[in-house]
């Protein structure tokens, strides 16, 4: 990752596991990150020195990605830290699953409103600021979804959460074919099991960083 110096990020799910990771890293780069999460987060990211890090350099904000206006208050938000918006990581989202016939379907509902709406909520939004702005050496910004390899694959029991990562997929391919020609970057990580908050004890988050930079850097 280079070239993110003084850019502007906004990172869903940025309060634990992979958007912690990516807030961590974007901000050891240089770059000033918008960090939200649906749970508020105690402490931000450490700075690359290991210390807490500025003001200039980080911003927290409670967001449901599930929720148009409190993303549009998000991404209101990150425009004035800013400037402008440079990237989205959208590593919101939530875990489920079962066969189906023990699937309920409230909640289904549930899975696919935060990993695919709220995917396409952030996005809608971000993409719309990015549009707005002018391009910089003929880029207006980049946005990667977090979908999963559950979603190219399928797995036992997967139903609801393959599918919806399924539909970050290819929600994602069609964005990148309809900005690629507006200096607008779109890609998804499909990433395969990584350790998750729920399993962690003390000092996690320094190995889940590196389980993030490994993938990131095939
Ligand atoms: N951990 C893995 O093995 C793995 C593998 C492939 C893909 N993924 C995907 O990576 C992403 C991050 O996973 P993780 O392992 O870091 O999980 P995690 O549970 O540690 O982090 C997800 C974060 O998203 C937040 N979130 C949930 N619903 C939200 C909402 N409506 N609005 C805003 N924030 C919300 C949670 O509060 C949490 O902090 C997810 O989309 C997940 O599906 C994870």
């Amino acid at each position: 990752m280079r070239g993110l110096k003084g850019k502007c990020i906004v990172v869903t799910g940025a309060a634990s596991g992979i958007g912690w990771a990516c807030a961590h890293r974007l901000i050891a780069e240089g770059a000033r990150v918008v960090g939200a999460d649906i749970v508020d987060l105690p402490a931000g990211p450490l700075g690359p020195s290991g210390k807490p890090v500025t003001k200039r350099s980080w911003e927290f904000h409670l967001v449901d990605i599930a929720d148009e206006g409190s993303v549009l208050q998000l991404v209101a938000s990150a425009g004035r830290f800013g400037g402008r918006i440079d990237g989205l990581v959208n590593a919101a989202g939530v875990a489920s699953g079962g066969p189906v016939h023990m699937l309920p379907a409230e909640e289904w509902d549930r899975v696919l409103r935060v990993n695919l709406t709220g995917t396409y909520l952030v996005a809608k939004h971000v993409i719309n600021a990015m549009l707005g702005q002018p391009s910089v050496e003929g880029s207006r910004g980049a946005v990667v979804t977090v979908a999963s390899i559950e979603g190219l694959e399928g797995t036992a029991g997967g139903s609801v959460y393959s599918a919806s990562k399924g539909g970050v997929v290819i929600l994602t391919k069609s964005m990148a074919i309809d900005y690629a020609g507006r200096g607008i970057r779109v890609n998804a990580r499909c990433m395969s099991r990584l350790h998750r908050h729920s399993d962690d004890a003390a000092g996690v988050r320094g190995a889940r960083v590196g389980a993030v930079e490994s993938q990131c850097d095939r």
